[in-house]
């Protein structure tokens, strides 16, 4: 029997996914910046042996919905927001194994530099970093960093391979393993005949000489990715191991998973290679009723609107133009191209969204107490057959401490969910294939062997 995966889902900022409940009396949200916030907050997750947490980012603000800002920053819609990377050695000082799934949008990003501060925190966290490969889908994050528009959705794809090409080169590609001696007799800290410049000439990018890191514990960060449209899909699928994919149904789970399963083996890798992760909503209590009498209370704070504003941004369309009852019309647009496909596919009204943001965010609700919610996860997993969930909060932190008193300790009696944690890498915990991509993965081209090796291949 699969253990389930758990990744808390979060945000440097007020309102991540479920808007409004930064107005509840009892949600700290409003303290995201303070470093005591996230060091409690990791401590919390490590005592319910959470995998990982995952932490989201966007550059750029909402801005479609009436065509502005004023309801994104009346109700802190991820603005303010601030750079996730900063939070990660606070959290790594004070927790052992919990690992730090970092969003990074590449499109604004110099890979050099991107290459080297993860690997410095790969080093730092001993092991524990993982980078969520995003490349955005905001016009307003264009014009802030001075750029003429948001690239077209499968170009930004394209320039992706180029980063992560790049990117496998500096991490895998430029240090052997024994290259760091620490010999004080000798007077060697490094040997010279292992480390090894690489020359990039591309498209998108141009590097040349040493990457400044020594290899870390897993070199390259565990890999995460979201891609849903054929482009972004076929990226992943050869890339990531771990993917998020939309929980709107089980059937389309379902099917989603065996869609990236099937295109992982054709790509050469295995079709567990990647795990899979459903974002959800949870309310829980001691009883069924007290957790729909929480839901009830929470609701009361939640806004649908909000949701709608967030909304809006993903699809490039702004909601609020269109009536309660009306059917919202399909239109192209650069957003997020698989999110906008479904006004294609069904009629969609701005009442039917509403109903959908009852907690001011789109994931599926679990509400229930912890044995009723520990057997709907199940059976979630065991129907659609993908490996674990990322959990967003609503009031924060109650609702990962609720998760935690209620949800947990009934996955483990099920035996569905760890009773202590393993030893090791980020990527070793996920897989339980040791601290490094295996061959099979593209990384692989870009690996430097032992120096004998090379001199072979050179001659
Ligand atoms: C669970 C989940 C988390 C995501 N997190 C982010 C994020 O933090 N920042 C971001 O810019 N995009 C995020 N995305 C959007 C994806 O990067 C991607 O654009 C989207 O899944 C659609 O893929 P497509 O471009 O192939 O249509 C997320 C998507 C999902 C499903």
């Amino acid at each position: 029997m699969k253990k389930i995966l758990l990744n808390a889902f979060d945000m440097n900022c007020v309102g991540h996914i479920n808007h409004g409940l930064w107005t509840h009396p009892r949600d700290q949200s409003h303290r995201f910046d303070e470093i005591s916030y996230w060091t409690d907050l990791a401590k919390t997750l490590e005592k319910g042996l959470f995998d990982g947490l995952f932490i989201a980012d966007i550059t750029g603000s909402y801005d479609v919905y009436q065509n502005g800002l004023d309801l994104t920053l009346r109700e802190s819609i991820q603005l303010p927001s601030h750079d996730p990377t900063t939070l990660v050695s606070a959290m790594a000082a004070v927790t052992e194994h919990l690992g730090f799934g970092i969003t990074v949008n590449l499109s604004y990003e110099n890979p050099y530099q991107f290459a080297r501060r993860f690997a410095s925190l790969d080093h730092l966290t001993k092991g524990r970093l993982g980078w969520n490969i995003v490349t955005g889908y905001l016009d307003s994050a264009a014009r802030l960093v001075g750029q003429d528009g948001l690239k077209e959705h499968d170009l930004r794809y394209e320039q992706a391979e180029e980063f992560l090409a790049l990117c496998y080169q500096f991490w895998e590609g430029s240090w052997q393993d024994d290259a760091i001696q620490k010999n004080k007799v000798n007077r060697i800290f490094t040997d010279p005949s292992k480390v090894h410049a690489i020359n990039h000439q591309g498209k998108f990018y141009q590097s040349q000489g040493v990457f400044q890191v020594a290899p870390s514990i897993q070199r390259t960060p565990v890999l995460f990715q979201a891609g849903a449209s054929p482009k972004g899909l076929g990226f992943a699928t050869q890339h990531a191991e771990a993917m998020f994919i939309g929980g709107e149904s089980i059937e389309k789970a379902q099917q989603q998973v065996s869609k990236i399963r099937q295109l992982a083996v054709e790509q050469g890798r295995h079709a567990d290679d990647i795990k899979i992760f459903v974002g959800i909503t949870v309310v829980t209590a001691e009883t069924d009723a007290l957790a729909e009498e929480k839901f009830a209370e929470y609701r009361r704070y939640a806004s649908p609107e909000a949701g709608l504003a967030h909304f809006s941004s993903s699809v490039g369309i702004d909601l609020s133009q269109y009536q309660e009852d009306e059917a919202i019309p399909y239109q192209q647009t650069n957003s997020i191209a698989s999110v906008n496909q479904r006004f294609k596919e069904r009629k969609t009204t701005i009442k039917d969204l509403k109903d959908q943001h009852a907690l001011g965010g789109r994931y599926p609700i679990f509400i229930g107490s912890g044995e009723t919610v520990a057997q709907q996860l199940i059976e979630y997993v065991d129907q659609t057959g993908i490996d674990g969930f990322n959990l967003t909060r609503t009031v924060a932190p109650e609702s990962h401490e609720d998760f935690i008193k209620y949800v947990i300790p009934q996955l483990q009696q099920r035996g569905r969910y760890k009773n202590a944690y393993q030893d090791g890498s980020l990527r070793h915990k996920l897989a339980g294939q040791g601290d490094r991509l295996p061959e099979r993965h593209p990384v692989a081209h870009f690996r430097c062997r032992p120096s004998a090796l090379i001199n072979k291949q050179s001659a």
